[in-house]
This record gives structure tokens, C-alpha cells and sequence, in this order.
């Protein structure tokens, strides 16, 4: 092609038209393609519309080229920044390095509750039945609500440095869930039906069947005419529904805070007692007790009632409280408490229950 032979005054103009064309063009250009296109159209060695251009400034008067040579270079320049900015845009994010689109994704893991959060769960739905509701409480607690106005004798063991984490300032980690049978019955006036969920502390170590964090359901009802019949009854109805164990059994103990006490125990669901005296069948579930130790219980100590202002003389009420990571071991046959707290999923997994 032999260079046309043009004016200062019709470079110009060229060069302007196609800077305009130009723009227009890539802005509408589809795909990458296109765009490789337009490249030859304007800036192509042979042909290329602005290389064409450049070849006719010889025919200009030579005080005219420097002009006419900056205006066609300004509209290269021009053109190959927007060329370039639209190629940008165009790209397809598989092809930047950072992300692979096309990579397979990841396994989504799916959540569930924990064992320990769908015991408590069922227990509540079977208390929500007999009529109680939820109380919940802190778990750092002042000294008064967890020793003193449970009744705890100032040397009780309990309160002893080896057996407590103590924060100071008369502050405690709860080592139960009673504490909240007090901050209930002062703020609510009888009668009161509450069971308390909880997570409760002691300077234990941590083992098969101990640990320094655990968890406690704890029960309470105080009205008037409340007795033993009552907590018996309550205790055992729990016990068929949770367990499908018909039996339980109470025997005599100590604590501070109810008077009668007692601990209550299971009669084994697994072997119904038939492993007692038979070596030849042990049981793993009661180790061939028969029995299997769940929780302590009794009535309010008349001492807790007058501590919350309440007229002991009126009423009387039950207590009881149980472990929880036990009773989850206890029904499942888990041999370690250590595996409610460490999460691997080996061990919460058959609990199943998507969220
Ligand atoms: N708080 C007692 C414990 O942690 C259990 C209990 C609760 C006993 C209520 C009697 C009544 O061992």
C-alpha cells in the first residue's frame, strides 16, 4: 500500500476519528478474540491502521511531523492502555493465579450438637413434661451462693483449697449447679419447679472418670407439702424415661444442703442385677454391682429455705443433681469421661443430629 499523501490538518483528523473508533470498538469487542482482532486493525507492522498513519509523516513538511507524530502516538498510547484494561477485564478468574476455579472443592464438614448438649436436651424435654422450667445461673459465683448459704460448715472439705478454684475476691468456679437453687428461690417465690443445666468446676484431675470441667443438671421444687414421696417419684419416673430402667435406690447420705439426703442409684439396665454373684456373666456397664451410682438428691435443709427468706415452716422442697458426662457414659457404655471433652469426632459422630 503506498502511503497517502495527507496535511498536517487531515493527520489530525484521522488520528482523532480513529482514537473515537477505536474506544468504541473494544468497548464492544465480546471476547478476548475480538479484542486480538482490533490489535492487528490498529496497531498490526503491516497494515495496521496507525502504522499506516505514521508512514505518511514524511510527506508533511518537516516543521509539521513533530506534531502530527506526538497527536498518532498519543492515540496508540491511548488505545493500548484501553485494549489492554478491557483484555484485564475479559480474563476468566481461572486463569489468575490466586484462585482456581476449576479446583474440586473442599469436603464440607457438616456441624452437630454435642453429646453432652443432647443429654441435657432430652433431660429437659423430660422434666419440661412433669412440669419444670430452665433456671440458669453464673458460672462464676460468689463464695456466699455456692458455700454459705448452702450450708456448708466453714470446714467442710469442699472449700478446701485442693477441691475448689477460688478467683478471689469472694469469687469461686461454682463446684455445682446449687448455688442456682438459691439465686432461684430468692428471686422466684415458691412454688417453684426449675431444673439448672450447667457447666461446674473443681481442681480434679483429668481422667477416665474425672475432669476439671463438667456437667450438671440439677433439680428443684419447693412448694407446700412437698416430701420424700415426691422426689421419689419425680427421680423415678425420670429414670424410666431416660434409662428404661424400672428401679432405683436411694441410700442414705450427707449433704449440707438437704436433710434427708441420699444418693440415688440405678438398678443396672443392662444385666437387671443378674450379673451379682455370677462371674461367669460380668457386667461391664454396674462392674456386676447390679447398681449403677447416678446422682444425690434430698430435701431442702429447712437452713437453705430461711438463707432465701422463705418460711420453713410453710414450705418444704426436693433437691437433686446428677452428672451429666456420667449419665452420657453410664447409658452409652463410654469408658472415658475424656472423650466427652475433647471433640474428636470418632467419638460424637454416632450422636449424629445434624444441626
Ligand atoms: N450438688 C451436689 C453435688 O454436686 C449434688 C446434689 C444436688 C445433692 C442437689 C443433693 C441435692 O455433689
Amino acid at each position: 500500500m503506498t502511503p497517502p499523501t495527507l496535511d498536517l490538518a487531515a493527520i489530525l483528523n484521522i488520528a482523532n476519528q480513529l482514537k473515537r473508533k477505536g474506544i468504541a470498538e473494544i468497548d464492544g469487542a465480546a471476547d478476548r478474540d475480538a479484542l486480538d482482532v482490533i490489535r492487528t486493525t490498529y496497531f498490526g507492522r503491516k497494515n495496521g491502521l496507525l502504522t499506516e498513519l505514521m508512514k505518511s509523516l514524511p510527506s508533511l513538511p518537516s516543521d509539521a511531523r513533530p506534531e502530527a507524530g506526538a497527536a498518532i502516538n498519543a492515540v496508540k498510547t491511548g488505545l493500548e492502555t484501553h485494549l489492554a484494561e478491557r483484555v484485564s477485564s475479559l480474563t476468566p478468574v481461572s486463569a489468575s493465579p490466586a484462585i482456581d476455579a476449576t479446583m474440586p472443592a473442599r469436603q464440607q464438614w457438616r456441624g452437630s450438637k454435642h453429646p453432652v448438649t443432647l443429654v441435657i436436651e432430652e433431660i429437659e424435654a423430660i422434666f419440661r413434661e412433669l412440669g419444670f422450667t430452665i433456671a440458669l445461673g453464673p458460672e462464676a459465683e460468689h463464695e456466699w451462693y455456692n458455700f454459705g448459704a448452702l450450708n456448708f460448715p466453714p470446714d467442710h472439705p469442699a472449700m478446701d483449697l485442693h477441691d475448689t478454684l477460688y478467683l478471689g475476691e469472694g469469687a469461686v468456679l461454682r463446684t455445682h449447679t446449687s448455688p442456682v437453687q438459691v439465686r432461684t428461690l430468692q428471686r422466684w417465690p415458691p412454688p417453684v419447679r426449675v431444673i439448672i443445666p450447667g457447666n461446674v468446676y473443681r481442681r480434679d484431675f483429668f481422667d477416665p472418670s474425672h475432669a476439671p470441667m463438667f456437667s450438671q443438671v440439677e433439680g428443684l421444687a419447693v412448694d407446700e407439702g412437698i416430701s420424700f414421696v415426691d422426689l421419689k417419684a419425680t427421680l423415678t419416673r425420670f429414670a424410666e424415661r431416660f434409662f428404661g430402667s424400672t428401679k432405683t435406690r436411694f441410700r442414705p447420705s450427707y449433704f449440707p444442703f438437704t436433710e434427708p439426703s441420699a444418693e440415688f442409684d440405678l438398678q443396672c439396665w443392662v444385666c437387671r442385677g443378674a450379673s451379682v454373684g455370677d462371674p461367669e456373666h460380668p457386667c461391664r456397664t454396674c462392674r456386676s454391682e447390679g447398681w449403677v451410682e447416678w446422682g444425690g438428691c434430698g430435701m431442702v435443709n429447712p437452713r437453705v429455705l430461711v438463707a432465701c427468706g422463705i418460711d420453713p415452716d410453710r414450705y418444704t422442697g426436693f433437691a437433686f443433681g446428677m452428672g451429666i458426662e456420667r449419665t452420657l457414659m453410664a447409658r452409652h457404655d463410654a469408658e472415658d469421661m475424656r472423650d466427652m471433652i475433647e471433640g474428636d469426632v470418632r467419638f460424637t459422630l454416632p450422636f449424629g443430629t445434624e444441626v
